[in-house]
């Protein structure tokens, strides 16, 4: 390398190095032919500077012929301004160019199975199989970045409201989520297991048993459940857990927490207080516990004007009162829909699980499949309560209370996408409290917990605990952001024997109890702190901080939708002789999906 040159960044050449000798190294972005003269896009993790290569330079002329995409060079040359006229303003350093004295091929590169050089949408396949790709081009190093800077502001924040990071381990004993957990069999314990975290839950109350008084952590964290687009099967959370505290002091302090990140690491100013709402409210209103509240189209409740309806169907739905809804869902525009149109909102809707999607149009006369059944008075009602107009389309589900209101919900959140209405620019957050301590598991019908078990019930509820556990609602608070849960908690039973009594509501016994919490309800007796706390999930904080629409794209190294690393190709078969080691045998397997 030439001693008297000085070693910058492909980002920062800039015109206060104009004459001088520089060395820089980076891949090559892109090789333009051009009259006789080579021109290269050099780029490193700081930007892209333009080399010029005279023909005068014939060696390294000869060189920068040879050279292809993604080849690593290193460059000695001189900064000169580039010609008026052709500096490039969308550049750092576009207003200037080096004319390159030396030139060293580092490596060479195969041929990229994809463009590294622009962010056109590629197979996500390809992208992740090859993410060493992938993570050149500038939407990732965007999103790392921005990530690496919103966890950097939470550190910060928490470091200077009194929190202490301590790390919890990965082999430890169920901590149940609600997810399955991942397990890892033990060489030296054999036929026993460890579990690794779904959250570290019931360390960090440990940790406040511990008087550690302000914990958080950024905590890795493994469920076994389907992947989605918000959901990982390792993830990670910011941690959160305080002593002597109520659901209040929480809330303001995770309240601030993202306001602060979307402050310092975004530039972006959330006004407070964040909106609340209660649970019944939120389900109400929107048909859903994590709303989007960029856009209105609430849902109305018109049972009441279906009581003498000669539509049967509705008549009997709303004869069975509270246990049901009958709600109105106005669809702004689409009354110029085709019939086929409202067939495929109907498909989509049974796909939401709704049993049928009546519709009606409004413009000079009321038209649709069920407007012969309406009475004037009807008519005059659902206009007056979904304030629908010329032009629009009224949707109507009728079901038991949660399934219209669920359906409801995501057909809301479809129409704001058709809409248009979910801008990723703007961010609607809120906080969702008062949720149900317990709720039916949908698939074997028994009372589970509707957070985790360790959540304390709302004061003032004992009288109904034994008759109508149901009915209990949980010091339980989620933060919501664009129809998204970015985090969720509680304040938990510090109380050993409560602690003991919502295990039984659970169904477990005394032995099991023990089996499975007994090292956590005997720490509850020594003397437990009144606590709480939250975790926020960062892949999806990130997830919306840059306007992505999957984690997966936030993430450096993600499984894709078969909870499959396609790069590393995990998991994958392992010796027998590591199995036998272990004790384990493989019975029957199922042919794998990649
Ligand atoms: P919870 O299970 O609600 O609560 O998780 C908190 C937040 O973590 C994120 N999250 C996920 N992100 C990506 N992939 C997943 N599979 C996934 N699962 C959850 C979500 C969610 O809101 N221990 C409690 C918190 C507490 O009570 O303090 C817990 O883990 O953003
Ligand atoms: P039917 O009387 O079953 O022919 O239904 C007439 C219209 O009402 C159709 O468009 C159905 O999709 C719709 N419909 C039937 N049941 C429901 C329901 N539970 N909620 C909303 N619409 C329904």
């Amino acid at each position: 390398m030439n001693s008297a040159s000085q070693r910058i960044s492909c980002g920062t050449a800039t015109p206060s190095l104009l004459a001088s000798t520089v060395t820089l190294a980076g891949w090559v972005h892109r090789r333009r032919d051009h009259g006789g003269i080579i021109f290269l896009d050099l780029r490193d993790h700081e930007g892209i500077t333009q080399i010029l290569i005279a023909p005068t330079q014939v060696e390294v002329f000869a060189q920068a012929e040879s050279l292809r995409s993604e080849d690593v060079v290193r460059i000695v040359g001189r900064v000169q301004a580039r010609p008026a006229g052709t500096e490039n303003e969308r550049l750092s350093t576009g207003a200037v160019e080096i004319a390159a004295e030396q030139l060293t091929v580092l490596t060479r590169s195969a041929t990229p199975p994809f463009p590294v050089a622009n962010d056109d949408d590629i197979d996500e396949t390809v992208r992740l199989r090859y993410r060493y790709l992938d993570l050149r081009r500038t939407r990732m190093q965007r999103n790392l970045r921005t990530r690496h800077r919103v966890i950097k502001v939470l550190r910060d924040y928490f470091d200077q409201h009194g929190f202490i990071e301590v790390e919890t381990p990965l082999l430890i004993k169920s901590t149940p989520e609600g997810a399955r957990d991942y397990l890892v069999p033990s060489r030296i314990h054999q036929g026993e297991f460890y579990a690794l975290p779904q959250s570290p839950q019931l360390l960090k109350q440990i940790l406040m048993i511990g008087g550690i008084g302000r914990y958080m952590q950024i905590a890795r964290c493994l469920r076994d459940e389907d992947p989605r687009a918000d959901r990982q099967p390792e993830f990670t959370q910011i941690d959160v857990e305080m002593s002597f505290i109520e659901q209040e002091d929480v809330m303001q302090i995770m309240e601030g927490a993202v306001v602060t990140a979307w402050r310092d690491a975004l530039g972006i100013d959330i006004p407070t207080p964040l909106p609340r709402l209660s649970y019944e409210e939120a389900m109400r209103r929107f048909g859903n516990d994590k709303p989007d509240l960029r856009f209105g189209l609430e849902l109305v409740d018109v049972a009441e004007l279906f009581a003498d309806s000669s539509f049967t169907t509705f008549r009997d739905v709303a004869a069975q009162g509270a246990a049901t809804r009958i709600i109105a869902l106005r669809y702004p525009g689409a009354a110029s829909l085709s019939r086929r149109d409202f067939d495929a909102l109907q498909e989509r809707a049974k796909e939401f699980g709704a049993k049928g999607l009546a519709y009606i149009t409004i413009g000079p006369e009321i038209r649709g499949p069920i407007a012969k059944f309406l009475s004037e008075q009807e008519r005059t009602g659902i206009l007056a309560v979904t304030g629908a107009e010329d032009g629009d389309a009224i949707l109507f589900i009728a079901d038991r209370k949660n399934a219209a209101s669920d359906v409801a919900g995501r057909l809301r959140n479809e129409i704001g996408e058709r809409l248009g209405l979910r801008d990723p620019a703007r961010f609607a957050f809120c906080w969702v409290v008062g949720f149900p301590l317990f709720e039916h598991d949908p698939e074997t019908g028994a009372i589970t917990f509707a957070h985790h078990p360790f959540t304390a019930p709302l004061p003032g509820q004992e009288a109904h605990f034994d008759s109508d556990p149901l009915s209990l609602r949980a010091q339980h608070y989620d933060l919501v952001l664009n129809g998204f849960e970015l985090g969720s908690g509680s304040i938990r039973n510090h109380d050993a024997a409560f602690q003991r009594k919502i295990f039984h509501h659970l169904g477990l016994d005394d032995t099991e109890i023990e089996n499975r919490f007994g090292f956590f309800t005997t720490a509850l007796t020594y003397g437990a702190p009144p606590h709480g706390g939250m975790a926020l999930g960062i892949d999806r904080v990130v997830m919306l901080a840059c306007g992505e629409t999957s984690i997966r794209d936030v993430i450096a190294f993600p499984k894709n939708q078969n909870a499959r690393d396609v790069m590393m190709d995990a998991p994958s078969p392992i010796p027998a002789a590591n199995l036998k080691e272990l004790h384990i045998t493989i019975s029957e397997v199922q042919p794998d999906q990649k």
